[in-house]
């Protein structure tokens, strides 16, 4: 593991906001309704947010992952992502027509390989010029994994021990090319200089590596290392691991509880404080004015939960077709069917619970005066996660995330595709520039210099380049 070797005990707000875009595909949080959607598909869409981003300096464009399309008795189920290319085959072809953005790729660590995928998030890295970086994610699910030539093979609390066997062996790779490595002149003998090289070796409980790394470091050393999944061995994980955590944490108050949660786990692994930085998932509405804003979020809204969203969404729990019911009308009497599969009926379902939790939601909606679509939209709005007002007020809001270091910046999820980043950075990244917490250009050409990040320490090329690097091997070292 590479760490700064004098850690900061103490941690510094930074007084600045980074800004990430991430862009989402059909969802209950998409709007592909209006007159104004366009493909979530199209390349097109793509170019036109992501260059609308790099317009107002953000930092990175996210791609998020889904491995296995979500089904509802039999059905796709649109509610949940559905239509989504391929990050790294989408972040390439958006590499070459940017300059500066970071270009980051949700990946699992359940069902890829270490020595595959560090290969291929190098080759992200070098062509963009040392813009990449792995969002590390570790969904692991019988569902997904019947997909896969493993299935779910994993044990669920075994997920972050095999994800840092993996990502230690993915840095160990990108470590394995010494700085100038490579020929600087047609009239030196070699491309690659003789022992700048080294081979990786790991044999652990989940897989095993024997690999000489293809690729020399990029601009940027490695690819910048994101993190998502908010467990208490999740956090631990990060904070030993990454570079940023995409945090699910946007109110200020929990942000700050999260911030200082994350410090300490950072301080603990041996880690400075300012080390890991923390950007929350999040959405905007905003206008001119405190009214035009409330008006376009209700306007937001009424298009995410249809009437056909409303009853799909409570189909996930119920486990039935619910399509007789009228969406305007009460919460189902019927209850729920316990048997099927959690997997493909939304994140969070947990099949015993179904009549408990369908026993609540109805006194919860009686009690409230609530249809089934103002409970699905209520349920859905992403309250926690949504910034609505005046272009002034969010900026007035967002200067106090800087002031108070509560979060590096934002990872804003736009409901509208293709145009819905124009009012953002039209209007509130110039608000956040004169309140002198966002910046007026990039720091530099990589991910790294733009969100603020040092350089990973070199590895000690005398250490054992081949060692086991997962416990369950270290342990069998340790008795050999
Ligand atoms: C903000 C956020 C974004 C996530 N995005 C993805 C994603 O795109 N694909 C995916 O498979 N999992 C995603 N995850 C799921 C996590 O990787 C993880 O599987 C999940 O949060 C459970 O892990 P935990 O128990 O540590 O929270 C995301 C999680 C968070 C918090």
């Amino acid at each position: 593991m590479t760490h700064t070797t004098n850690p900061d005990r103490a941690f510094t707000p930074s007084g600045q906001l980074r800004l990430g875009v991430f862009f989402q595909s059909v969802n209950s949080g998409t709007i592909w309704k209006s007159a104004d959607s366009g493909s979530q598909t199209d390349f097109e869409s793509f170019l036109r947010i992501a260059q609308t981003a790099e317009r107002g300096l953000f930092s990175a464009f996210f791609l998020g992952e889904g491995l296995r399309l979500r089904e509802h008795l039999g059905r796709p189920h649109a509610l949940d992502v559905a239509g989504r290319p391929d990050a790294q085959t989408a972040l390439a072809a958006l590499a070459a027509v940017t300059t500066h953005i970071g270009l980051v790729a949700t990946q699992n660590t359940t069902y890829n390989d270490p020595a595959d995928l560090a290969h291929r998030l190098s080759s992200l890295d070098l062509i963009s010029g040392g813009r990449a970086a792995w969002n590390i994610v570790t969904t692991d699910n019988a569902w997904t994994g019947a997909n896969f030539r493993r299935g779910g093979y994993l044990d669920h609390a075994d997920r972050y021990v095999h994800a840092e066997a993996f990502v230690e062996t993915a840095k160990r790779i990108w470590d394995a090319w010494d700085d100038g490595a490579i020929a600087p002149s047609a009239s030196a003998d070699r491309w690659a200089a003789p022992g700048a090289v080294r081979r990786v070796r790991h044999t652990g409980q989940h897989y095993a590596v024997d690999v000489t790394p293809r690729l020399p470091r990029s601009a940027q050393y490695r690819p910048v290392l994101f993190q998502a999944g908010d467990s208490p061995d999740g956090r631990d994980f990060a904070a030993r691991q990454a570079d940023v955590i995409f945090s699910a944490h946007p109110q200020l108050e929990d942000a700050l509880q999260f911030r200082s949660d994350i410090v300490d786990r950072t301080l603990k692994a041996g880690r400075g404080a300012n080390d890991v930085k923390i950007m929350p998932a999040s959405e905007f509405i905003l206008g001119a004015t405190p009214r035009e804003a409330l008006e376009k979020k209700a306007w937001v809204r009424e298009l995410q939960i249809g009437p056909q969203q409303a009853i799909a969404y409570l189909e996930q729990f119920w486990g039935r077709e619910l399509q007789g019911f009228d969406p305007d009308g009460p919460l189902p009497e019927i209850d729920p069917v316990v048997e099927e599969t959690s997997e493909t009926r939304g994140s969070g379902f947990h099949g015993a619970k179904a009549r408990q939790l369908a026993d609540q939601w109805r006194a919860e909606a009686k009690d409230k005066g609530l249809s089934i679509r103002q409970f699905v939209s209520a349920r859905t709005s992403r309250g926690d996660s949504t910034f609505t007002g005046s272009y002034a007020e969010v900026s007035d809001r967002l200067g106090e995330y800087a002031r108070t270091g509560a979060v590096d910046g934002f990872n804003i999820s736009p409901w509208l595709i293709p145009s819905g980043l124009d009012d953002i950075v039209n209007h509130l990244v110039p608000a956040l520039q004169e309140r002198g917490v966002y910046p007026a250009e990039y720091a530099g050409t990589t991910l790294r210099e733009n969100l603020g990040l040092a350089t990973p320490a070199r590895p000690d090329a005398t250490a054992d380049p081949a060692g086991p690097v997962d416990p369950a091997s270290r342990a069998a070292t340790a008795r050999a």
